[in-house]
């Protein structure tokens, strides 16, 4: 019995070592890398990750984005179900964040001014009277050092921004380090690391939009949603959070069991009005494994988000217009995609109740998001 065993175990970590070194060997040749541009003397690169399962992502280093994420429906179908652009023009010229690494500050600060240890700071203001997801030139917008991970088990790229002191307006020389790993089981973790020299404040997200028919494919009215959430932070006409922390109890967001997109976004909810739809921050009850999750029913891909991250803003592409041509020439039209931002709360730092987001030279941000797909 004893011997059995043994032999079994040994025959396990055999094949366990076979499998580590296959999958580290694997997942070096899993990423592959092609030029994608230049902006202000910076490469552009496009990263390709193939997991085992031959499901890729693409990323690019301008804004920590991601380009694509290709995966199959319940038939084995595969489509991109993220916004992107074929181009690197397209990035250039889009400005609704698809997939990017949004900083220094996601989400809105209330007329672009907060107050740090009795000095007050000024934003530029891009979202009429307040500043949105960092200010015009926030680090969506900057070229990103990129690094394709070694001896990693899966395909793993890691991108870093260093941001000068006072850049947008934030204090501290800041270094936002994420890592973005294709796992096996098409789980895409992002690991963020933020330091920085002096006390400022952060908040940071991936911004990627989804469609779980295929990007490009009909509106997301039809997509389920579930999200574990008991509050949502109400906001006034100019989508500042009010201070309130609302119960979704018998509210058109109370999305603790799933429910359609579509069935309740039309109400004359004060919140839905004021919205244009859902554009609000979910407070995150943070006690399962899953906060979030997407199901489409009519091609059973279904998208799990997993976070550490106290908020989540839940954004219906209320403000898509058809203007934006993403990859394969696909329109990108109203309410054509949704958002999941896993975040602090908007406009934390003028808001005292809300948990803090101070970065300090002690202390990192460490912070981790996983967007798992897979079919029902
Ligand atoms: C905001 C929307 C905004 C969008 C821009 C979202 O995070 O909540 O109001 O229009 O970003 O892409």
């Amino acid at each position: 019995m004893k011997t059995g065993r043994l032999i079994l175990l040994t025959a396990t970590a055999l094949v366990m070592i076979g499998l580590d070194s296959c999958g580290t060997n694997k997942a070096k040749e899993m990423v592959t890398t092609e030029d994608f541009g230049s902006f202000e003397g910076k490469e552009v690169f496009l990263y390709t990750l193939t997991n085992k399962q031959g499901d890729i992502i693409k990323l690019t280093n301008y804004g920590a984005t991601i380009v694509e994420i290709s995966v199959p429906d319940r038939d084995g179908n595969k489509a991109n179900v993220t916004f992107g652009y074929d181009s690197f023009d397209g990035y250039l010229n889009g400005d609704l964040y698809f997939g990017k690494v949004v900083g220094q500050y996601a989400n809105r600060i209330a007329k672009g001014k907060f107050t740090l240890d009795d000095v007050e700071y000024t934003l530029a203001l891009n979202n009429g009277p307040n500043t949105l997801h960092g200010g015009p030139t926030g680090w969506h917008s900057r070229v990103w050092t990129a690094e394709v991970l070694k001896n990693t088990d899966y395909p793993a790229v890691k991108f870093t921004y260093n941001k000068p002191d006072m850049e947008e307006g934030y204090p501290g020389n800041v270094v936002a380090e994420v890592v973005y790993t294709w796992t096996d089981d098409n789980e895409i973790i992002m690991d963020y690391k933020v330091t920085t020299d002096r006390r400022t404040v952060l908040n940071i997200t991936n911004h990627a939009y989804f469609n779980l028919h295929g990007a490009g494919v009909g509106d997301i009215l039809d997509h389920e949603v579930l999200i574990r959430a008991s509050a949502f932070t109400p906001v006034d006409s100019t989508l500042i959070p009010t201070g309130e922390l609302r119960p979704v109890e018998g509210t058109p967001f109370d999305f603790r069991t799933p429910h359609l997109v579509g069935e309740r976004i039309g109400e004359e909810y004060d919140q839905l009005v004021l919205g244009g739809g859902y554009d609000h921050n979910f407070v995150l009850d943070n006690v399962e494994q899953v906060d979030a999750e997407v199901y489409d029913p009519s091609t059973g891909r279904v998208l799990q988000v997993i976070t550490d991250q106290p908020g989540v803003q839940l954004y219906t592409g209320n403000f898509l217009n058809g203007t934006q041509t993403g990859r394969g020439g696909k329109v990108y039209q109203y309410r054509s995609g949704l958002c999941l931002e896993t975040q602090h709360y908007p406009d934390s730092p003028n808001q005292a109740s809300f948990p803090s987001v101070i970065l300090t030279p002690e202390e990192p941000f460490l912070t981790s998001t996983t967007y798992k797909f897979g079919v029902r």
